[in-house]
């Protein structure tokens, strides 16, 4: 029977009123998952920037643009994937009001505060594989730090009943690395990631 949206939808609404970390201060909105309640994979993300926290929607800014492209280059289809993030408000410095809101990472306390909501969730969409991208998505999922450059590629799960487990770069990562070789080079392993696991998960459907 195909899951429907419900559990998401009531999980969405109540984030609303999310106050288990300051963020929501500051944030304009809660930028909860978005993506299909039978997803086989969930990608996980740091937190939502600039442009999620407008729009009230995960990784529609710039690394999402990048995301999609490395998604559609592995030939993952976006509609099979659910996307959210470690930390469901922006978090951000800004010098003044109405300049530039520059993001700011996240720190312990507020991503374990927001960590029930990814295990909701994981539990509602029940996924065969998890994508964490970067060290804070890898913290959230795994509960320690992971070093994605040794890590990527293997299935971190520590059970056979949990869905697998795979940490890959940021594509923020990408984004900002002033060195384009090794831009190129972190954007052809996250194709590469993507590409596996879609292997596994298209195996496993057969
Ligand atoms: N946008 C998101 O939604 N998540 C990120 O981690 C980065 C940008």
């Amino acid at each position: 029977m195909a899951k429907s949206l419900g559990g998401i939808d009531k999980l969405k609404k109540a984030a609303e009123k999310c106050r288990d970390c300051d963020l929501y201060k500051y944030a304009t909105q809660v930028v909860f998952g978005e993506g299909s309640a039978k997803a086989s994979l969930i990608i996980v993300g740091e937190q939502p920037g600039n442009e999620e926290d407008l729009q009230g929607e995960p990784f529609v800014g710039p690394a999402g643009a990048m995301l999609k492209k490395c998604l559609e280059a592995a030939g993952v289809p976006l509609a099979e994937v659910y996307l959210t993030n470690a930390v469901k408000h922006f978090k951000f410095k800004q010098a003044a009001p109405g300049k530039r809101r520059i993001h700011d990472k996240p720190n312990a306390m507020q991503i374990n505060a927001c960590h029930h909501w990814l295990e909701d969730e994981i539990s509602v969409i029940h996924p065969k594989v998890i994508l964490a991208l970067g060290v804070t998505a890898g913290k959230s999922v795994l509960g320690r730090n992971p070093k994605i450059s040794t890590e990527r590629g293997k299935d971190l799960a520590e059970s056979d009943d949990s869905p697998s487990i795979y940490v890959s770069w940021h594509p923020s990562a990408i984004l900002r690395n002033p060195d384009r070789e090794r831009a190129d080079q972190l954007r052809h392993e996250l194709i590469k990631d993507l590409k596996m696991i879609w292997k596994k998960i298209s195996a496993t459907e057969r």
